[in-house]
């Protein structure tokens, strides 16, 4: 059963967002294991070797999962590519719907495309479509204080910071403090959405 806003395919110049597909397998356990060590800081803590939970058999699973998270209607989970190459994944998760209306969002680039804005382009494209076709009224990201990049991520969208959440997820082997970014369709009244917003926050004016 398709859920609102899911399956899709969202883009703006040379990014794209999509489901994953079987025939991924292969890319996404080279771009995994080429970046252990730019990634695994802040993510879950892994109950296995990175390179084995890295692999193409294990995408299977992966896959699976997110697929399974995505026909229940609790996660919108996109591959990031870029000129068509897969380089990242952006989920929206614990989607939960009724008097809340709210998913997490999280993300990772492959390091060889950080700092290009192709996190900010993704993540406002699933905004724009979460808000909208997804029935959605709330965003939220949570991350480590010491994570500058991402904290430049939503900083520049502007995202509002609104929480401290005390050792709040197990990350990289301990329970980790997060800082509770948030937005609503509320903080995008008047605009024509985030990502035009942003597009006007990164061109220059004549
Ligand atoms: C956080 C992350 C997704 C940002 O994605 P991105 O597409 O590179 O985002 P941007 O291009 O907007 O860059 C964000 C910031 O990263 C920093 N940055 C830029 N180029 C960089 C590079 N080559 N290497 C490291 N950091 C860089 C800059 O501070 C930049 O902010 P600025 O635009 O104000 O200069 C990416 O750094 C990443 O995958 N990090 C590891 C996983 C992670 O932290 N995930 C989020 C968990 S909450």
């Amino acid at each position: 059963m398709s859920q609102p806003g899911w399956p899709a395919i969202l883009s703006d110049g040379p990014v794209t967002l999509r489901p994953y597909r079987r025939s991924d397998a292969r890319a996404w356990s080279e771009v995994r294991r080429a970046n252990e060590q730019w990634l695994g800081k802040w993510e879950p803590t892994p109950y296995g070797t990175w390179h084995d939970l890295n692999s193409v058999a294990a995408f299977r699973a992966v896959h699976a999962d997110l697929r399974r998270a995505a026909r229940h209607g609790t996660a919108m989970p996109f591959a990031v590519c870029y000129e068509g190459r897969l380089v990242g994944q952006l989920t929206l998760g614990n989607i939960v719907r009724r008097a809340f209306c709210s998913g997490y969002a999280g993300y990772w680039i492959d390091s060889r495309f950080a700092g290009k804005g192709i996190i900010p382009t993704a993540l406002a494209l699933v905004v724009d479509h979460a808000f909208s076709v997804g029935g959605l009224h709330r965003i939220e990201v949570n991350i480590r204080p010491d994570n500058a990049a991402s904290r430049r991520v939503v900083e520049k969208l502007g995202f509002r910071q609104e929480a401290y959440h005390h050792r709040y997820l197990h990350i990289d082997g301990d329970w980790r403090d997060h800082l509770g970014y948030a937005m609503t369709t509320e903080d995008l009244a008047g605009d024509d959405g985030l990502l035009a917003r942003w597009h006007k926050a990164t061109t220059p004016s004549a």
